[in-house]
């Protein structure tokens, strides 16, 4: 356990349970702008037994003062505070550990679990939009973390590629012909193909007529029919994954499973809902009814799983998702990486299938739902002309700004440097700043504020990584040859870096606890701010020898955690800027 206060805290316990006369007191340690950390246990203790919280502080102080290798000072503060100074060479023993460990201190979960993380999924034949930007970049940044701590993670792309629209553009893909549908489609023009599509469905009786008989035909398994909507599929997949390449995801064409791949099992889920005896008739469509939820009128609302015209909808096909993670894939986490105004939907969702058993303890579903990207006008992001901004557009967009702020930070890159660098410096830009707001707030899109390279933003942080890789060009040494050497913690500075590089594992595990990825974020940030100071107050390679080499250790280590830190956010970390 690399976090002093994690260890802290399990040195601590003993005391606390000699006091309580019990155990398993939880010490309550937690950072602290007085000391180093302040363990707060003694409030709740001395409620307990009936005592004053001084009183049981002192108490616990003359426990601890008893534990031989508490290697930390306490002192009793305020109602009843213990206030803690960790020791100097105990920061540099935990040090020592987290830097010759590859995982930097961050503890393996246990037990570890199989998850499934939905995320992404846009829409065939529909423009990817900024909401997606959101799922996108968040789930692939949890996919990671999850991935990082040990669990089992199932990444799954929920495609909106079935339903009634697709009647309408498959009849529409006919009328143009396949080539030139291809050439429509393969500009990334989604938006204009749909539209076009449906303006014929509404304004043409024949058109309507035979959208419908084509939706019939899909669903009847018609091979060409089949056929006309694989390869309408396969031109927006194409697209999609264009966009994810230029983002740096980790999605690929195996991680699609799209609303299609619950076709089979659609029937099932009304006819196990009905053996269940949870099955209603509410204006001729066949309905749930979980509790809990009303209409505006307070009537009760009903979860509708089929159409009065026998079709499935959204969530028929949620419910078949729960039943294919749980029982086909093993899982028991499925996260939902999806807008805040799918709350409901997933929540009448989730409680049907845990009405019918499909998902029960230790099984859980969570929705980790996301708020807008908000223009400067503080609506719904838009481009220039109005129209909902093209994802692809904006990481263009991205790129190009990047570039030139690139070249006016360091005139000296060539070009092909400049252009590597202005990709991971543009595209962490947009990433960072979804990552870096709590995921359940609106947040504004702003270029400049994204790409500057001061305040808490992608480019901040990886120039704080690039500069102490210069360092080490400077310095001419092996990086790897620091890896078990202890530093000596002498400066406030390096005491402050210390305990930030130690507060790694912390992040992640907090993170992971609310799968929001801006906390990750704060802690680099701090991270990077407690590298500043430092280096602005404690002269590395310019120190004697032995200074130095503990200061390139306290810079390696560092920079290992900045660049890892970011990896997780699946932000690169660039060498030099
Ligand atoms: N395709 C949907 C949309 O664009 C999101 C699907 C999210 N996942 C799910 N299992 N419902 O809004």
């Amino acid at each position: 356990m690399a976090d002093p206060l994690v260890t802290l805290a399990a040195r601590l316990q003993p005391a606390f349970d000699a006091v309580a006369g019990r155990t398993g007191v939880d010490p309550v340690v937690r950072p602290s702008d007085r000391a180093d950390a302040q363990a707060n246990g003694s409030l709740a203790l001395a409620k307990e037994l009936g005592r004053p919280p001084r009183e049981v502080a002192e108490a616990v102080l003359a426990e601890a003062l008893k534990i031989a290798n508490l290697r930390a000072t306490l002192e009793v503060a305020g109602p009843g505070f213990l206030n803690i100074v960790v020791h100097d060479d105990f920061l540099a023993d935990e040090i020592a550990a987290v830097s010759s460990d590859e995982r930097l201190g961050v503890r393996s979960a246990t037990p570890t679990r199989r998850v499934v993380v939905d995320y992404s999924a846009p829409n065939v034949a529909k423009e990817m939009h900024v909401g997606h930007l959101r799922t996108t970049v968040i789930g692939d940044s949890l996919v990671r973390i999850l991935e990082f701590v040990g669990h089992d993670v199932i990444r799954e792309n929920h495609i909106g590629d079935w339903g009634t629209p697709f009647g309408m553009l498959i009849e529409h893909l006919l009328d143009l012909g396949e080539t030139e549908a291809a050439e429509h489609l393969s500009l990334g023009d989604l938006d204009g193909f749909y539209k076009q599509a449906r303006a014929k469905f509404d304004a043409d009786d024949t058109f309507k007529e035979r959208s419908r008989a084509r939706v019939v035909m899909l669903q009847g398994g018609d091979a060409e029919t089949l056929r006309l909507w694989k390869l309408l599929v396969g031109l927006s997949t194409k697209h999609f994954n264009a966009v994810y390449e230029r983002l740096g995801v980790l999605l690929v064409d195996d991680d699609l499973m799209g609303e299609s791949a619950y076709n089979e099992l659609l029937p099932q889920v009304i006819t196990r809902l009905d053996a269940l005896g949870l099955l209603q008739q509410s204006d001729g469509a066949d309905v749930v009814f979980p509790p809990g939820y009303t209409n505006r009128d307070g009537d009760p609302l009903p979860l509708i799983v089929q159409k009065g015209t026998g079709g499935f909808n959204y969530a028929t096909s949620d419910l078949a998702c729960v039943i294919d993670r749980i029982e086909r894939l093993n899982a028991d986490l499925l996260l939902y990486v999806v807008g805040a105004p799918q709350a409901q939907h997933l929540s009448m969702v989730f409680d049907v299938a845990r009405m019918a058993g499909w998902l029960a303890e230790p099984a859980q579903a969570v929705h980790v739902a996301f708020g807008s990207v908000l223009g400067s006008d503080r609506k719904m992001l838009k481009s220039r002309s109005g129209e909902p901004l093209k994802f692809i557009d904006l990481l263009d967009e991205a790129l190009v700004r990047a570039e030139a702020s690139v070249a006016e930070k360091n005139p000296d890159l060539g070009v092909e440097d400049r252009l590597t660098i202005a990709r991971q410096v543009g595209i962490g830009a947009v990433k960072y700043a979804d990552l870096s707001t709590d995921r359940v707030r609106d947040y504004v899109f702003d270029w400049d504020r994204m790409l500057s390279f001061d305040g808490n933003t992608a480019p901040y942080l990886q120039y704080a990584h690039a500069r102490i890789c210069s360092i080490f060009r400077r310095a001419e040494i092996d990086r790897t040859s620091l890896r078990n050497r202890e530093p000596s913690i002498v400066e406030p500075q390096e005491r402050a870096l210390a305990l930030a590089v130690l507060g790694f594992d912390s992040a992640v595990a907090d993170t992971l606890e609310k799968y929001s990825p801006h906390r990750l974020c704060t802690y680099l940030y701090d991270l990077a701010t407690s590298f500043t100071s430092f280096y602005e107050h404690c002269p590395v390679l310019k120190a004697d020898e032995a200074t130095r080499l503990s200061r390139l250790v306290m810079c390696d280590v560092t920079a290992r955690v900045m660049a890892t830190g970011l990896g997780l956010l699946g932000i690169d970390a660039p060498e030099q800027m």
